[in-house]
């Protein structure tokens, strides 16, 4: 039943070329959370069914990844899920409350609540995950490529121990300080599941993976190099020889970390093949930092999606611009937000198909 062999052949392979440094017929465009609040059929589906129930059900999650497909002429589809959904394979319970967000009922206190998580099989309790990218790869008949993501471990040690979203994730900063051994273990355990994870999306049929460290921008540099990037790393080290082992070809990586535009030669070195930049980073300057091998993502504001179509336009003509049809995937610089108008996507998305 699940055929995860003879997918139909990829017409538009734009966005791998650009992840792999090879010339593209067009410049490939997708954004951040594109299956979302700002689309009316979205929300149709959210009326009727919880935002977990979505999730963990393939014709649910495989109807609301092709929403955006069917508005608008992207390069690239994104499965349908979350990136909470770690948490819960381990043991934790993620409730997504409507206009608050995500929220932990028990979030990890003290180290000693680690004994309470599960890490032992938690890939097998995501296997619907796995589902939905298989039937997702024949839905798209090969129209444009089908992107699997994950969070990364900071991020994800964060939503775990605060509960939810924070402003300023103080209580984490408390574990990293104060449980340097403890919060290592956690982070370990994380990496250890996302490796797992990620090997079952590309053995589903992912073709390039996303990790998700949104919440870098609350590290300082030294922060960042010491607590996120060594993980990034092993969860790139580690997924390679995971698949090289059972000679299964590689995909190609995408990091984005938020606000950790200070580290960008950094996470140069990291093994990934593009980059993800949040607007607060300069193209042409990115690219000075990280040389003409790695391909770059990003980068336009979301709140530049409430100005008028006109403007919209001229600022997404600028900024592929100045990053150049080589090596560019175009995006926003974070995930789209619910008010977004329509016309902006619309207008977004042909500007970047008509601006080299
Ligand atoms: O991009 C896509 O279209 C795929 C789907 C996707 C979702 N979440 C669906 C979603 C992806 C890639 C994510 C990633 C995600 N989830 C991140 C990393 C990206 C980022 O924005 O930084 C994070 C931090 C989360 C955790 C999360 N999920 C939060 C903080 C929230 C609440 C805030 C918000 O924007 O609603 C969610 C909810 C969520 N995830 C929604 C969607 C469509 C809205 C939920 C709803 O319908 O009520």
């Amino acid at each position: 039943m699940k055929d995860t062999k003879n997918f139909p052949a990829l017409k538009n392979d734009n966005l791998l070329r650009a992840a792999r440094g090879e010339p593209v017929d067009r410049v490939p465009v997708w954004v951040m959370r594109q299956a979302g609040r700002y689309l009316p059929e979205f929300q149709e589906v959210r009326k009727q069914h919880d935002f977990f129930t979505i999730c963990r059900t393939p014709e649910l999650a495989c109807e609301v990844t092709m929403q955006p497909l069917r508005r608008f002429d992207l390069d690239a589809s994104i499965i349908f899920s979350d990136i909470l959904v770690i948490p819960q394979a381990l043991g934790m319970t993620v409730e997504m409350h409507a206009g608050v967000g995500p929220v932990f009922p028990e979030p990890l206190k003290t180290p000693a609540d680690l004994a309470k998580l599960t890490p032992e099989g938690a890939v097998g309790r995501l296997t619907y995950v796995g589902d939905a990218i298989t039937m997702m790869r024949h839905m798209l008949e090969g129209r444009v490529p089908l992107i699997g993501f994950t969070g990364a471990p900071w991020t994800l040690m964060g939503y775990m121990i605060e509960g939810g979203g924070s402003k300023t994730m103080a209580k984490s900063k408390v574990w990293l300080t104060d449980y340097p051994e403890d919060s290592k273990k956690l982070l370990t355990m994380l990496t250890d599941a996302i490796v797992d994870y990620l090997e079952m999306q590309v053995k589903a049929g992912a073709q390039l993976l996303q990790i998700f460290e949104s919440s870098a921008e609350h590290l300082s540099k030294d922060d960042f190099l010491k607590w996120a990037v060594p993980h990034i790393k092993d969860i790139r080290d580690k997924l390679t020889e995971r698949l090289k082992q059972q000679s299964i070809p590689t995909v190609p990586m995408t990091l984005f970390a938020k606000g950790a535009g200070h580290s960008l030669k950094e996470q140069a070195t990291l093994g990934y093949d593009v980059i993800g930049l949040d607007w607060t980073v300069d193209p042409v300057e990115a690219r000075k930092e990280v040389g003409p091998n790695i391909t770059l993502q990003g980068n336009l504001d979301p709140q530049d999606m409430y100005k008028t179509p006109e403007e919209v336009r001229t600022l997404t003509t600028e900024m592929v611009r100045k990053f150049g049809k080589e090596r560019y995937i175009a995006n926003l610089g974070h995930g789209i937000t619910p008010q977004t108008p329509i016309v902006s996507m619309e207008t977004l998305v042909e500007a970047v198909h008509n601006a080299l």
